[in-house]
């Protein structure tokens, strides 16, 4: 399956989507990078695989105006399914049901914990025992829709966001290709059936 990846900055869990598809059964390729931001790490990163990339500064653009762009990239380059990896914008309502289904994105906490910024401050301020990740499909309200696959890590003492974020992020190099892998497979049994 020809998936787009989606980032704004580091992109390590673009990475790891790249990573996984080096395995000889990999159910997904990866044929286009795109950001809103053209100084994103991941972006020089993934030209250095070979990738294609795509970038346009959202900056002084509407929403929607932004999101026909990139739309219209992953669509050239016949993407089937696309992958949120750190992508820092809220999504138009248009774009989302034009995927209807076909938007997965990685969020660091075990939703429906947690929405939006700040994740591993609000669960340590919590008092949480733990703390994770959660792979789920888009709709247009932010961190909402149906999560497919989560991991749990525990919240230790003297934990700061950061050393926490740091023991979330491994399993979220972890779990989302894995959760991309069994969606991706879905798509392409659900059309063998079809
Ligand atoms: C990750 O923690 C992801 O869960 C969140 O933003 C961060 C992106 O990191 N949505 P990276 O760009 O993948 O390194």
């Amino acid at each position: 399956l020809r998936v787009g990846v989606m980032i704004s900055g580091r992109g390590s869990n673009m990475a790891s989507i790249l990573a996984a598809t080096e395995a000889p059964d990999c159910p997904f390729e990866v044929v286009l990078v795109a950001s809103n931001n053209p100084d994103a790490a991941g972006l020089a990163f993934a030209d250095s695989k070979g990738i294609a990339i795509w970038a346009h500064d959202h900056r002084g653009m509407k929403r929607a105006e932004f999101d026909r762009l990139i739309d219209a990239a992953l669509r050239g380059a016949n993407v089937e399914m696309v992958a949120l990896a750190g992508y820092m914008r809220l999504l138009s309502s248009e774009f989302v049901d034009g995927w209807k289904g076909r938007i997965l994105n990685i969020h660091p906490s075990l939703l429906p914990k947690y929405k939006g910024l700040d994740t591993h401050a609000r669960a340590i301020e919590a008092g949480d025992s733990e703390a994770g990740c959660s792979v789920h499909v888009v709709t247009p309200e932010l961190d909402d829709g149906p999560v497919v696959a989560q991991a749990r890590v525990p919240i230790l003492p003297g934990d700061t966001p950061e050393t926490l974020a740091e023991r979330v992020l491994k399993e979220e190099h972890r779990l989302y290709p894995a959760a991309l892998a069994k969606c991706a497979a879905d798509v392409i049994r659900s059309r063998k059936s079809a």
